[in-house]
């Protein structure tokens, strides 16, 4: 692990355990579910940009009390301190066996690993809501000690949905606490940050002001506070990846440069897509990150290309990389094979219901024509299981009623010499670049060997791109 960014697929419990050591990591930013009994979908944008009427469930954020939160809960109880083990038998004597016990029982042991893996000087950052925060502020008590409690940090944002019965929910809460109380904490100066965000030239906002004047007229002292005004990621912005509940790289960028120095190791165990990554990256830091979906491990290398290049290195662990953890990733869970073969094939998801879309699992969107030309697609089908001639011909029939140009089926199995054949008598589609077979066949074993779908190179615009990053003017509006 030495000297490496990574990127781990699973359950962050299992991975802190299994690979992360003791006292290896600076600091840790985390944005579980907030148990917002909510499920959060990815929805992707048509390439007119409005909204796609399918969506994916990327993540749920709804939690029940059953066996496994209770087994979990048991666990706490037994091999926990016994801080930890009295607050969660306190919250089971108010709360009774609910479903936010069940949210507890789930943080409670991945918050004693992270402490566990946080050096002596390192940090940690909770990111929740007013939901569970002050569950969650007594359960880092309990797991961190009162004594190293520093700041509940107060984002402040504009975005979300207007309230009729209450005053406008509008911020979120980032527990801030440290391993020791020789943590490393570097203040952030007001007019050093605006010179930093702006540039050296930067002078307007200063104009028959004091230093320590911020942009309301008020005095504060010279180091940023805790109550954070910033702009959360809307639609337009740059950064919009249609990843849900996405956070501003510029929240990320106080904690990183507040809490850890260029070289240090920061770890996001609930990363989405990506953002406390491409952050630290951009601050010159290592990373690991750990996310449970293939959607957001696919959007992370996205994200990670289009911002970095061929700059970034890092290693990801826990995807396949043979045939044998394909077909075990395919029996144990349908859905994340699914997501993981057409990320490997730079496809995205499409929402599993009857109708419309039956058939198609999955669309890549190109642009082989000037710019204004039309937008041109290949329909995927991802098979596991069985395959026969049957869903060759199936595909073609749905290529032509959706007017796509291509077809192409992922499968586990070989095609047998039918299935090749109905393939082969489908033709060509055209392109500047040459002809490409209407109806193509990959196997995991062609995809493997780098073999990907045959269609004109470097005109993918299937994901919405992330801007470059540019490390010598970390620029982001409405920081206060
Ligand atoms: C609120 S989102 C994080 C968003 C992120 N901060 C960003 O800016 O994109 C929570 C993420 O945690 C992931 N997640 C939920 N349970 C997990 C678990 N047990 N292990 C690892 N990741 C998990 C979800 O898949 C989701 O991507």
């Amino acid at each position: 692990m030495e000297n490496e960014n990574l990127l781990y697929y699973g359950d962050n419990l299992d991975v802190l355990r299994l690979h992360i050591k003791d006292e290896s990591v600076d600091l840790v930013y985390l944005d579980p579910p907030f148990k917002s009994d909510q499920n959060y979908n990815v929805i992707f944008r048509e390439q007119d940009g409005t909204k796609s009427k399918s969506q994916i469930k990327a993540f749920e954020d709804t939690w029940h009390w059953d066996i496994t939160a209770a087994a979990s809960y048991q666990e706490v109880i037994e091999t926990c301190s016994d801080d930890v083990s009295k607050a969660m038998q306190a919250f089971r004597n108010f709360l009774g066996e609910s479903d936010m016990l069940a949210y507890l029982s789930m943080m409670a042991p991945r918050l004693v690993e992270m402490k566990r893996v946080l050096k002596q000087t390192g940090s940690i950052y909770l990111h929740c809501d007013p939901t569970a925060s002050h569950y969650l502020k007594m359960l880092m008590d309990s797991i961190f000690g009162v004594n190293n409690f520093r700041n509940e940090i107060v984002w402040h944002y504009r975005t979300g949905n207007l309230a009729k019965k209450q005053f406008q929910r509008k911020h979120d809460i980032i527990l801030f606490y440290s391993k020791s109380g020789n943590s490393f904490f570097k203040p952030i100066d007001i007019k050093e940050y605006y010179v930093q965000v702006y540039g050296p030239g930067f002078k307007p906002s200063f104009k028959g002001r004091k230093h320590g004047e911020d942009k309301y007229g008020q005095y504060r002292m010279s180091f940023i506070d805790d109550v954070w005004d910033i702009s959360a990621v809307f639609t337009l912005s740059k950064e919009h990846l249609d990843y849900p509940t996405q956070k501003p790289e510029a929240l990320l960028e106080r904690i990183i440069n507040a809490s850890s120095k260029e070289g240090d190791i920061v770890l996001d165990p609930f990363c989405g897509c990506g953002t406390t990554i491409v952050t630290a990256q951009r601050f010159n830091r290592q990373w690991i990150g750990i996310d449970v979906t293939h959607l957001a491990v696919t959007l992370i290398k996205h994200r990670l290309n289009d911002m970095f290049g061929g700059e970034v290195k890092y290693k990801t662990v826990g995807e396949p990389k043979s045939l044998p953890d394909a077909i075990a990733l395919a029996k144990d869970d349908a859905y994340q094979f699914q997501w993981w073969s057409l990320g490997l094939v730079g496809a995205r998801p499409v929402e599993q219901k009857k109708g419309k879309d039956r058939g198609i699992d999955g669309r890549l969107y190109f642009h082989d024509e000037p710019v204004g030309g039309k937008t041109k697609q290949i329909i995927i089908s991802v098979k596991s299981g069985h395959t026969g001639v049957a869903h060759i011909r199936d595909l073609r029939g749905v290529i032509e009623r959706e007017k796509a140009e291509i077809g192409v089926l992922i499968s586990l199995k070989e095609p047998t010499r039918e299935m090749k054949k109905e393939a082969a008598s489908a033709g060509f589609y055209e392109s500047p670049w040459g002809k490409h077979p209407r109806m193509q066949i990959l196997t995991i074993t062609d995809i493997f060997d780098n073999k990907g779908i045959d269609f004109p190179p470097q005109t993918n615009v299937t994901y919405k791109k992330a801007g470059k990053a540019n490390k010598s003017n970390q620029n982001n509006s409405n920081l206060f």
